[in-house]
């Protein structure tokens, strides 16, 4: 078996509007983690881009650190060339403050209206650098998983994409097991019973073993 370069994100970003307050999500870093511990366990050398978690660093697996949507660009972006996969399983916040302010703002002065601004999408964006590199994508949704599933493995140009339902009390965000369907522009759909994420990131990680270079 090839030994692979994985390049995998984790975790939520934080979109500062002082040094004090953030927008942010309820991504955990578990799911993306268990992908890296999967990769690493199958004998793969992987580096792990994490946003803010309290997760220790898998055994044999290189760990870059960063806070914002911007800051996990920037790194995807550098790291990437060196790698033969990238599996995004970070909840990157969409949007950003336009303004942020060095120092804390004052409640009395501060404006109600938060004015936001897109962040970069990851995945879109370094597409066109992708060569023969594997991308896979996760899909966290709240309504028919799949239909969005679909259409973000075509539109961010996914090899493979993870779709889990996030409403669920036993899947998604924060816990230690997943209920998740693979989707592929070529094979049909496939849904994997719940398992623990450590589960579901072997199963990932085995996907690319097996599309690598099919
Ligand atoms: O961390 P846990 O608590 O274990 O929770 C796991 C999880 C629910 C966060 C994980 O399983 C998951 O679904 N991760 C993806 C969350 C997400 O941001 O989904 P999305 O549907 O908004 O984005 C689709 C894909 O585009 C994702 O691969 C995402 O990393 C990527 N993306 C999103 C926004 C952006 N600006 N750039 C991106 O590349």
């Amino acid at each position: 078996m090839k030994i692979m370069k994985i390049l995998i994100t984790a975790g939520p970003t934080r979109e500062h509007l002082d040094p004090v307050r953030f927008l942010s999500n309820r991504s955990t870093g578990k799911m993306g983690f268990a992908v890296a511990q999967a990769a690493a366990e199958r004998g793969h050398a992987v580096t792990l881009i994490s946003g803010p978690v309290s997760l220790p660093t898998p055994a044999g697996v290189t760990r870059v650190d960063v806070v914002s949507a911007c800051e996990m660009f920037a790194a995807v972006e550098r790291l990437l060339r060196d790698h033969d996969a990238l599996v995004m399983s970070a909840a990157v916040a969409d949007w950003r403050p336009k303004q942020v302010s060095a120092l804390k703002l004052k409640k009395s002065t501060m404006n109600p209206i938060l004015e936001l601004v897109p962040n970069p999408d990851i995945l879109r964006s370094l597409s066109p650098s992708k060569g023969q590199r594997l991308f896979v994508g996760f899909a966290a949704e709240t309504g028919d998983p799949l239909s969005e599933a679909q259409r973000k493995l075509e539109s961010k140009g996914l090899d493979l994409i993870v779709a889990n339902d996030v409403t669920l009390p036993d899947a998604g965000f924060a816990v230690d097991t997943n209920r998740v369907t693979f989707l592929t522009a070529r094979e049909p759909p496939r849904a994997w019973p719940l398992q623990s994420k450590l589960a579901v990131g072997h199963q990932i990680v085995v996907w690319l073993e097996q599309h690598l270079c099919a």
